[in-house]
């Protein structure tokens, strides 16, 4: 099943999500993120993006043929703590499926260790860098309540102001379907 992506300015990108219950089936739901982020030709999604305040992201670099260090890189991370970011802030240029036709440069740190589960319940705890690190801090961001463009200059932000205020409309051009907040 796929799912709409939720827009900017819907108050469910802006709220700390919650755990999940440890056990928790998530095959469905696992399931069908990954189909609604395909359809999207997103490479991350989480789950307040399809409206769910939970604790869960996915990621898949895989189908980037440009990034070979991401051909393995398809992933469940469920109720992540995020330990630790360490090494140089580099600027990278984002996009965000709930901001659509909008990319600006952020900077991040370059390494990071991640505690999650899977979606079959196996702990892990990890060092990413790079790609890898870049998307897992954009998807960790959207649990926490956080988009990429908070990271922007006042200045920037009022420049995309107009932009931000269409698609919290719906009046973006996009080639999945969109829930917008202020969609009458
Ligand atoms: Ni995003």
């Amino acid at each position: 099943m796929i799912y709409p992506i939720v827009m900017y300015g819907d108050p469910v990108l802006r709220k700390k999500a919650k755990d999940l219950e440890k056990g928790t089936d998530l095959t469905k739901l696992v399931n069908d993120m990954f189909e609604t982020m395909h359809a999207a030709k997103g490479i991350g999604l989480a789950a307040p993006q399809i409206g769910q305040s939970i604790r869960l992201f996915i990621v898949d670099g895989t189908t980037l043929e440009d990034e070979p260090d991401l051909k393995d890189f398809k992933k469940t991370f469920v109720n992540p703590i995020m330990l630790d970011e360490h090494g140089l802030p580099w600027p990278f240029e984002e996009g965000c499926l709930s901001i659509p036709n909008i990319r600006e440069e952020v900077e991040r740190p370059e390494k990071l260790r991640i505690q999650y589960f899977d979606e079959n319940w196996n702990p892990f705890e990890e060092e990413f860098s790079g790609m890898k690190a870049r998307i897992i801090q954009h998807e960790y961001d959207h649990i926490e309540g956080k988009l990429f463009i908070d990271y922007l200059s006042p200045l920037k932000k009022r420049t995309l102001k107009g932009k931000l205020a269409n698609i919290s409309r719906g009046d973006v051009d996009t080639e999945y379907r969109i829930l917008a907040p202020l969609k009458k």
